[in-house]
């Protein structure tokens, strides 16, 4: 209430990267006070049994995971963290730095409550970010790697193989992002002729580097791919021995959308993320669920906002769900309201634990 009243209209009137930008440094700030993190981790996580979630072999203390893009470099997970998120998934980092698209580059449709974004993975690069992630920590982190921009797509895997060289062992999870819209060409990397040496180059470079753990490795895909295109992937997903596929990544289509077209229009071209991109998501996890749910552990991420939309991914199929513009606009109490709200959804449609109710709705 405060936020959404108070907060919320002030920071609209700033540039929406920069509130970024301002938020961030905050919280980077907090998390480097002693003792800080705890205390807020001792507020703002809903420490029931419910909630825990077992997948890929790790124990999520909730279901609820910030997505890829709010902590590009890997400064802020553990604060972030500690505001309620079962897990939180740095990245994209790209093998080489590079400054990503000019500004801006981020935009609100607040009547739509979605963003249009074209960062082009702007980052300080997989090496710069090792040495943060290479700490003990209490948060759950998935690592996300995408192409640096300036490589050609042939030379896309030496690429990824870096970043995987360098990251993978500090990596609870490592996620192969071929499905951002703001890469030239990079989504072509979705066919599966290119994603075969792709993902099998980013396995074998993972299980080199840590021999003794093998680092779970998930594929995060467009909603823009026709149905065919989804079961092809997810079909060679499971053949290369894939943990899991999380679906989806933002949108290029701005069908459906109550802004106005001229608002829709000055925010020029980009991924759309947000509650407009809900549907499709859905859709694509049901799909992925049903063809491949037995074999893959999905993640379910776009336009989840609220803990009836996490209980709807969860029982469509989703073992994990992600957010970034729900939390945007709902603020910091967002991943502690959804974990909540999911413990309750449980008990009220009879299941011992959040994790029981996977894929329920998809079940023939
Ligand atoms: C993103 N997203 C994203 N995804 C990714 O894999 N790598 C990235 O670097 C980014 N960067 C990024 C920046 C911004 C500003 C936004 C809004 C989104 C996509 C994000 O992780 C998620 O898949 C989509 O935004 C859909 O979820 P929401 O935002 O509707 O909850």
């Amino acid at each position: 209430m405060m936020y959404r009243r108070f907060a919320r209209p002030l920071l609209y009137r700033v540039d929406a990267e920069r509130i970024h930008g301002l938020v961030f440094g905050g919280l980077a700030a907090l998390q480097a006070v002693p003792g800080a993190t705890s205390a807020l981790r001792r507020l703002a996580h809903n420490a029931d049994p419910r909630l825990l979630t077992q997948a890929l072999g790790l124990a999520f203390p909730n279901p609820v995971g910030l997505a890829a893009g709010f902590d590009k470099d890997a400064r802020g997970f553990e604060i972030l963290g500690a505001m309620g998120f079962g897990f939180v998934e740095i990245g994209t980092l790209t093998g080489q730095p590079q400054p990503g698209n000019p500004r801006p580059r981020l935009f609100r449709l607040p009547d739509d409550r979605a963003l249009v974004n074209r960062m082009g993975f702007n980052s300080g690069g997989a090496a710069a970010a090792e040495p943060r992630l290479a700490v003990r920590r209490t948060t759950v982190v998935g690592v996300n790697i995408g192409k640096s921009k300036r490589v050609a797509n042939e030379d896309a895997v030496s690429d990824y193989r870096h970043s995987t060289h360098l990251l993978a062992p500090h990596a609870d999870y490592l996620v192969v992002n071929v499905s951002s819209p703001n890469t030239p060409g990079l989504r072509d990397l979705q066919a599966v002729a290119a994603l075969s040496p792709l993902l099998a180059a980013v396995r074998a470079e993972a299980d080199l580097v840590s021999p003794l753990r093998r680092v779970p490795l998930l594929l995060k895909l467009a909603p823009d791919l026709a149905d065919a295109d989804l079961d092809a992937v997810s079909e060679m997903a499971v053949e290369h021995g894939l943990d899991g596929i999380i679906a989806t990544n933002t949108i290029i289509a701005r069908a459906g959308l109550r802004s106005s077209p001229e608002a829709v229009g000055a925010c020029g071209a980009g991924g759309l993320s947000g509650a407009p991109l809900a549907e499709r998501s859905l859709a694509v996890l049901r799909r992925l669920y049903r063809r491949v749910g037995d074999q893959l552990i999905l993640i379910g991420v776009g336009g989840i906002e609220s803990a009836a939309d996490a209980w709807a991914r969860i029982r469509a199929g989703a073992t994990l769900v992600q957010g970034y513009t729900g939390f945007v606009y709902e603020g910091p109490l967002y991943a502690y309201r959804l974990a909540r709200g999911l413990a309750d959804a449980a008990s009220r449609d009879g299941f011992a634990r959040v994790q029981d109710a996977v894929g329920v709705d998809c079940e023939a």
